[in-house]
Parts: structure tokens; sequence; C-alpha cells
């Protein structure tokens, strides 16, 4: 099978690494660190399957243009990933289909945008409905922050288009999960879950992340825990989205918080996550490329099967990431780095001058350790971390640390 991944950061090239032990992978546009990128567009590439990374084309509607000139996709079509481009009809469909999720208003004016922050306890959390390149999320104890951030949304200041309409939601609190379910359209599996370091620094401070680093598997989250998310969420999210006509071919990527009350689900992606991806797709066992061509043909067959082992990922972040990152620093360590036993190094935000890859974003590499438990995974993730270098690269030192703390092996 020769498949065609779209996207070029670090879940894409975990995708192409992962999709590559079965098949022939193309990426487009990749990156110079992703073996087989090409500059070609989707749609000048011949492929037997399309994988569609990132959420931006997804919500432009390319899975619909694909598949409109014959092609097997897995993504979904514009009229599915509005589950992701648009936080207030998501929502709608979460209570539609009676899945447990945080109470919420959804505002395009400030008078009652600011009458429904009156009504909240002690946590407000601001979102912008659009896309905004996981920085549209404001969780505040502060009343007058949060005020602020519903005026620079509405007023179209903060986050241009996809600001004017705010959804403000209870503020809940507990352990999050991330469980990603690959879809036909009718039924679901999930993949093992991992949990997601949102937060820039140590301690889940500073401010929120694409995410910071990741690992699986998770304690907290056994089978039961996500037998029962795919049976009171996943699939009668499906089941509300069929009954609207929408045939949803992809990853639906659930994003779940263990509250006092209970699991809720905080949002829905329509996408793999980064860097999750990067931790789960490598104790994969079974066949991805046969999975995800299974998923877009609407005929999934049995669930994917994991080691029993774990994996750690640490991002290695440029200089005044997520702000205005550094770019142009030449990087060290990369062949040292990729050496060490059980890791693997994702090429995300990375370019090339001269021959040599340099910085070229912000979360620039996924440094992903693997291991027979938790604790051997992380000591690989940071041993490699600790050989790569470029003036002002910052990390994250305590990715599965309480995990391992606490659980001894995870
Ligand atoms: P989202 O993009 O909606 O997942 O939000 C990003 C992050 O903001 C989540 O992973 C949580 O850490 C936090 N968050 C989102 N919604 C809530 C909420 N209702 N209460 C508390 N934290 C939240
Ligand atoms: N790591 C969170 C996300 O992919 O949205």
């Amino acid at each position: 099978m020769r498949v065609c991944v779209v996207g070029s950061g670090g879940r894409e090239h975990a995708l192409a690494d992962v999709l590559g032990r079965d098949a022939e992978v193309v990426v487009t546009p990749g990156n110079p660190g992703i073996p087989g990128s090409v500059a070609a567009p989707p749609h000048e590439i011949e492929a037997d399957l399309f994988v569609i990374g990132p959420e931006v084309p997804l919500v432009g509607g390319l899975a619909d243009r694909l598949r409109e000139r014959g092609g097997l996709v897995f993504g979904p079509g514009a009229d599915g990933a509005m589950l992701e481009g648009s936080k207030a009809w998501m929502k709608a469909v979460l209570c539609e289909a009676g899945v447990p999720t945080a109470r919420y208003g959804a505002f395009t004016e400030e008078a009652p945008a600011l009458a429904f922050l009156d009504g909240m306890e002690d946590l407000f959390v601001v979102k912008t409905d659009g896309l905004a390149a996981g920085k549209g999320v404001l969780v505040t104890g502060d009343r007058s922050e949060a005020v602020d951030a519903v005026r620079g949304c509405l007023s179209g200041e903060a986050f241009g288009e996809a600001g004017r309409r705010v959804v403000i939601e209870e503020g809940l609190t507990g352990p999050e999960l991330s469980v990603l379910a690959i879809c036909d359209g009718g039924r679901a599996v999930p993949l093992s879950p991992a949990q997601d370091f949102k937060r820039l620094a140590d301690g889940d401070m500073g401010p929120n992340t694409g995410g910071m680093g990741a690992y699986s598997p998770v304690p907290i989250a056994g089978g039961a825990v996500v037998d029962t998310l795919m049976d009171e969420a996943v699939l009668p999210t499906l089941e509300a989205l069929r009954s609207r006509g929408i045939d949803y071919r992809g990853v639906l990527y659930c994003g779940l918080m263990f509250t006092p009350r209970g699991p809720r689900v905080l949002e829905y992606n329509v996408r793999f996550g980064d860097p999750e991806t990067q931790v789960v797709l490598p104790r994969l066992t079974s066949d991805l490329a046969d999975l995800l061509a299974s998923a877009a043909a609407g005929s999934l067959g049995s669930a994917p099967t994991f080691d029993d082992g774990a994996a750690v990922a640490v991002v290695c972040a440029s200089e005044d990431y997520p702000a205005s990152p550094r770019t142009g620093d030449p990087i060290e360590g990369l062949e040292a780095a990729s050496d060490v036993d059980g890791v693997t190094v994702f090429r995300a935000g990375v370019g090339e001058v001269d021959g040599r890859l340099v910085t070229a974003g912000g979360r620039v590499l996924t440094v992903t350790g693997q291991g027979a438990t938790v604790a051997e995974a992380r000591d690989r993730a940071y041993a490699a971390v600790g050989m790569i270098s470029w003036p002002g690269m910052h990390h994250r030192t305590d990715i599965a640390g309480t995990v391992v703390a606490g659980a001894g092996t995870g």
C-alpha cells in the first residue's frame, strides 16, 4: 500500500514512521527531517490512502476534495471537522448526544456573556469558538482576566474571526486523559490512552501550549474506563453525527477530565493529538495502514493491539515558544540522541540550511523513549534530550514524573 500523509509536524513524522512499517509512505509537505517528504500537493500524489494530520485542512474540506477525486481518505469531511472548527457546535452535539461535559454558554454579544460569567463560581474558562492553534483557551481564577478575554475575543482584537463567538464554561478540575478513537462512520475502536502536558513549564505552570510532553499507557485509564468512554461518549457522538447526515471517518480525539463528579468530555479534536501520537503509535503492534484504510473504507475490523511497555515523549521547544519562537538555530546532538536505545526523535519545527537541520518553529522536536516501564521509557527520553541543544532550547523536566514516583513502574 502507498500512503500519503498530509502535514509537517512531529505527529506526521510519527504517523509516517509507524505507517512505514507496513506501507510505502510519502509526506506532504513534511519537513527536511521527515524521510519521504515531497513538495507536491496532495491532489498531485498517487496514493492508495490519504491520512490528513492537522485540523486546518480538515476544517477546510481537504478530505472532501480528495474523496471527490476518488481517493480513500482517513479524516473527516468539513462537516464532521466542525467538531473542532466550532466549539459551540461541538458542545451542542455533545449535549444532544447526552455526553457529560462542562456546563457552558456560547455568545457573540458582550452583555449576556458577562452576565453568564457572573453566574460562575471560582474558575472561569473562556474559549474562542473557532480555531486558534491551541491558544484560544483561557482558564483563570481571576474574573477580571476572564472579562478582558471575553472583550478581546468578541472585539476581534485577540483572535480575529475565530474569537467573535466565545464559549464560556464552568471550570473543572482533575487529571486529564486523551483517548483517540478510530472511526469508520458507524463503528469506532480506541487506541491506547495517553496523558498530555499542556502547560509550558514544570509543575503545570505557565501558559497553555500545543503540548510539551506525553506518556502512554496511563495508570488511571484501564480498559474499563476506556470501554465506558466509548459507550458513553464516542459512540453516542457518532450516532448524533449520523443523525445529522455526517459520515465521520477519521480520528475522534476525546479530551477528558476526571472531575470529583465523574469524567467529563472537555473537547473533541478531529485529528491525532500532538504529542500524544508520538507515544501511542510507537507502541502499536498491529498494522496501522490496514487500520486506517479499513476505517476510511467504512469497514473497521478488530481493535488494534499495543505492546505491554510504555512510551514517554518530551518536546524540545524554541526560545520564547509559545509567544514568538526564535528560529534559525542549528540543532546539535540529533544523531547521538537518536542512537540512544529505545529512542526516536520526531522532527516537527525543523528546516534546513546548508545541509544542516535548524529550528524553524516553536515545538522543534519530540523525543520519544520506549521501555518496559514508564520509568525506563522516561529515563531513555531524558537521556536523549540531554544530548540535544541549540540556543534557547527548553523542555519540561517533569513529564510523567509523578507517574514514576507514584506508581513505581507505571
Ligand atoms: P481545550 O482545547 O478545550 O481542550 O482546552 C485546553 C485545555 O484547557 C484543556 O486540556 C484543559 O487543561 C483546559 N480546560 C479546557 N476546558 C476546561 C474546563 N471547562 N475546566 C478546566 N480546564 C479546562
Ligand atoms: N496535545 C493536544 C492536542 O493535540 O490538541
